[in-house]
């Protein structure tokens, strides 16, 4: 969604604000703004597009002087993505950043606002101008705040400056993710880590409707009710080489490339000190008990979540299901008597997954969350956490976090009852061997993608049963990142309408990896050839044969997902860098999505 940041020290804030954002843009690319304080004054800048146009007008940061400052990189929910809707909004006194949705603007605008002018079409202009209207009799800054937190419903992470104090800023938050950088002669905001780890590896926790009063030598964290709270900073387990692109052009390549790394990193981190593969008893406790897994997710953990479904029956024998979280939470299926649910979320802060967390939650039902980030909401929310130490994703386009999803997935079902004794410590190495082989072939997923893919409009992703899962992951990433419209289909459905839309050289991507269905995928296969598609098949070698284009080496079959997506994410990179586009950040799209 929206990335916040916020500087206050002794160096110029707005270079220091821009490198902060540049870490955050994956949160959302449609304009960015600063706002500086200096001399009793808040100048502010803003931009349109990507977050390179405000650093060009602004001189990279240098035109804007100052040493306290906050900064917003903008994905649009209330209003057009212009200058005069893109944050920092600024009243008549404060000025601030928001990410997140105020549920009760309306409502606050009658109460409050009635004769006050807005400028923008924002729910965050509502904020800036009741922090206004509650100074207005001279009250303290504080206390307007704890008064903003008792009227403001909906999700807000906020970081403010005041014109008239050029030594503190103030940092507000209620569900959406906001930390403070503990620095020396310095402190920061940001939504994450990674807006100020190249500056500080310490960080507070802010937790909902508290707020924090930062100033260059220290941070004070109050609740609602003005109560001072003494909490510890805490070392972050974050690299600075884990959130820079190194020697590739895009971080899309270089998280796909990582694959083979993750999964060791997840095998590894899963062991206990035997050297067995482990999850902790509680959690199987719960799993073991429940009558029905149900899995919430949305996205590409959606995806991950259809393929942990497959193995919660297959290897633990388990009844489950995978569901949309959207859908889900207004759409609630008929219970089982004992459910329990899983959450994956690579960011543990996608609100549709939240809004069925705090729904279930009432119901008196269980929760694991299996996410990428330590701490995140839905990992704070749920009664158990499994991450995925996949490290952090900073594409938008998710890969590494799914082949870790999948992993952990197999691992957890393999925990909770091994009904067909599958080895999973050896099958997940023979894994990552296996992608590391595929990693090597990149030039020949280039040369097919511009064969297959660089003039065409449509494109169709077919495959049976595991394989048909796989399509909708690879049908996905490749829309996402080539705007080339892809349906994944279960491939024996295509014949019953959609085959309609086979043309003369449509692309058509078969994904073969199981051998009770191969041979039915290839009839399919010649029906859309007999149609004048022009087909691609990703095999497994056990079930290959002569002319497949992609063939990947042997994994046990029910961990086939792992390694045919490769070569998918792939053909979705170079289709995308072929067409000249912004590979990490395709347009319209927010790594994270913290509103409904
Ligand atoms: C957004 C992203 C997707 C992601 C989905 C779920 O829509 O663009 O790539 O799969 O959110 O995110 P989560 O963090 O919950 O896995």
């Amino acid at each position: 969604m929206c990335g916040i940041v916020g500087y206050i020290g002794e160096k110029q804030a707005a270079p220091i604000l821009l490198d902060g954002l540049a870490k955050l843009e994956y949160r959302g690319y449609d304009s960015a703004g600063l706002a500086v304080y200096k001399d009793g004054a808040i100048s502010v800048q803003k931009a349109v597009g990507k977050l390179v146009n405000l650093v060009n007008k602004t001189d990279g940061g240098a035109s804007l002087d100052g040493t306290l400052g906050i900064g917003h990189t903008r994905w649009a929910t209330h209003g057009k993505p212009n200058e005069t809707n893109a944050h920092p909004h600024t009243g008549s006194r404060f000025s601030l950043v928001h990410n997140g949705i105020i549920e009760n603007e309306a409502k606050l605008r009658r109460k409050y606002l009635k004769d006050t002018e807005f400028v923008s079409e924002t729910d965050t202009e509502v904020i800036v101008r009741l922090l206004d209207k509650f100074t207005e009799g001279g009250e303290d800054v504080d206390v307007a705040i704890m008064h903003l937190i008792d009227v403001l419903e909906g999700s807000y992470a906020l970081a403010i400056i005041d014109s008239l104090d050029g030594d503190r800023m103030y940092a507000v938050k209620n569900k959406s993710p906001l930390l403070i950088g503990k620095g020396e002669g310095f402190n920061m905001i940001g939504s994450d880590a990674m807006a100020m780890i190249a500056h500080t590896e310490w960080f507070y926790e802010i937790h909902d409707k508290e707020f924090a009063i930062v100033s260059r030598d220290g941070v004070e964290i109050f609740t609602s009710y003005s109560q001072k709270i003494d909490r510890e900073p805490y070392k972050a387990e974050l690299d600075l080489s884990d959130v820079s692109k190194g020697t590739y052009p895009f971080f899309t390549i270089k998280e796909i490339e990582e694959q083979p790394l993750v999964i060791r990193r997840v095998l590894k981190e899963y062991q206990d000190e035997t050297g067995e593969l482990y999850i902790p008893e509680e959690i199987l406790k719960d799993l073991r008990e429940c009558d029905k897994i149900y899995i919430i997710a949305c996205g590409t953990s959606y995806h991950a979540g259809i393929v942990g479904k497959y193995f919660f029956e297959n290897i633990s024998d388990k009844p489950a299901d995978s569901y949309v979280a959207s859908e889900f939470v207004y759409n609630t299926p008929k219970l089982t008597e004992k459910p329990f649910f899983i959450f994956i979320s690579q960011s543990g802060e996608t609100a549709d997954s939240r809004a069925v967390l705090v729904k279930i939650k009432k119901m008196g039902y269980k929760a694991l969350t299996i996410t990428n980030v330590k701490g995140s909401t839905l990992s704070r929310e749920a009664n158990h956490t499994l991450l995925l130490y996949a490290g952090p994703e900073i594409a938008v386009a998710s890969t590494k976090a799914y082949t870790a999803q999948v992993a952990v997935l197999a691992i957890l079902a393999a925990a909770v009852e091994n009904k067909i004794g599958i080895n999973l410590k050896y099958e997940l190495a023979v894994v990552a061997n296996t992608m590391e082989g595929l990693c090597s072939d990149s030039e020949l997923y280039s040369d097919l993608a511009r064969e297959y893919l660089q003039n065409t409009r449509n494109c169709f992703y077919i495959g049976r049963g595991i394989d048909y899962y796989v399509c909708l992951e690879a049908a996905l990433k490749l829309k996402e990142i080539s705007y080339i419209q892809t349906e994944g289909f279960a491939a024996g459905e295509l014949k019953h309408g959609t085959i309609a839309l086979i043309e003369e050289g449509t692309p058509v991507i078969a994904i073969i990896t199981q051998n009770n269905i191969d041979l039915n995928t290839r009839s399919n296969i010649d029906e859309v050839n007999a149609r004048g598609a022009k087909s691609l098949i990703i095999s497994m070698r056990s079930v290959s044969s002569h002319g497949d284009q992609i063939v990947v080496g042997d994994v046990h079959e029910m961990l086939a997902p792992l390694v045919s997506v490769v070569p998918a994410q792939y053909l979705a990179y170079y289709a995308s860098y072929q067409r000249g586009y912004d590979v990490d950040k395709p347009r319209n799209l927010a790594k994270s999505v913290t509103v409904e």
